[in-house]
């Protein structure tokens, strides 16, 4: 049997929040399924010449076309992202352009069934800082809009800010600690959070994968 379906992590952390989330929703499907880290791959983002037009098949030369032969075999993905600078990572954003290629006459991408796990640092909903879940959520959502895919839903997963493990989080004058949680945070009074800490994450999570295993077996 072939892949059913594909997960994606834009996450460049070893074994991060996003990584291990995305596993988590693949293998409560209890599916077919295979892992891509993009940051072991090379892919470039899209060059816009058009030279996927006659036959979706991308020209640039580099981990990019199998990336998209996988797409293509699945018929539902989990994307996982992360948000520096308070949007979509680059190689997620490059993994999106990338499948560019399958659209033109056949809407390859299209009856696909997409779930989003979007790993932020900063606490969503808090009035003053940026909107990062929201806005990347949302870059994707329209992704799969555009390209007519079915989007199931999306996983926010509160992460770590860097400067909680850099080594000088609570002396920098630049750590992002004090800026998302307040002046009295600290390293130690925010910790480190993981996504299995989480139980209303981890029914969230089966949720999602109950909804895909749907979509693909029906
Ligand atoms: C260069 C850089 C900039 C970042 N900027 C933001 C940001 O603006 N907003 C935010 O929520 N998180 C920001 N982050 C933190 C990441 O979202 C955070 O590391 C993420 O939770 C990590 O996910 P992970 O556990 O999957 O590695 C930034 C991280 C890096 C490396």
């Amino acid at each position: 049997m072939g892949i059913q379906v594909a997960g994606i992590s834009g996450s460049p952390v070893p074994n991060s929040n996003t990584d291990r989330a995305v596993q988590e929703i693949l293998e409560f499907t209890g599916l077919s399924t295979q892992f891509v880290k993009l940051s072991d791959l090379e892919v470039a983002p899209c060059r816009a010449c058009l030279g996927c037009v006659k036959m979706n098949q991308c020209v640039v030369q580099d981990d990019g076309r199998a990336l998209a032969d996988l797409f293509q075999e699945a018929s539902a993905f989990v994307l996982g992202a992360f948000t520096p600078y308070s949007s979509l990572d680059a190689r997620t954003k490059a993994f999106m352009e990338r499948m560019y290629c399958h659209r033109h006459r056949i809407g390859g991408n299209a009856r696909k069934a997409g779930v989003a796990v979007i790993t932020t640092a900063c606490p969503p909903g808090v009035p003053g800082l940026p909107p990062a879940a929201e806005t990347a959520a949302s870059q994707i959502a329209f992704w799969m809009m555009e390209e007519g895919m079915t989007n199931l839903g999306t996983l926010v997963i509160q992460g770590n800010v860097p400067c909680i493990r850099c080594g000088h989080g609570d002396a920098c004058a630049m750590s992002g600690i004090k800026m998302l949680h307040g002046p009295d945070a600290s390293v130690a009074s925010v910790g480190v959070k993981t996504c299995e800490e989480d139980s209303a994450l981890l029914a969230a999570a089966q949720e999602l994968a109950v909804k895909l295993r749907e979509a693909v077996l029906q």
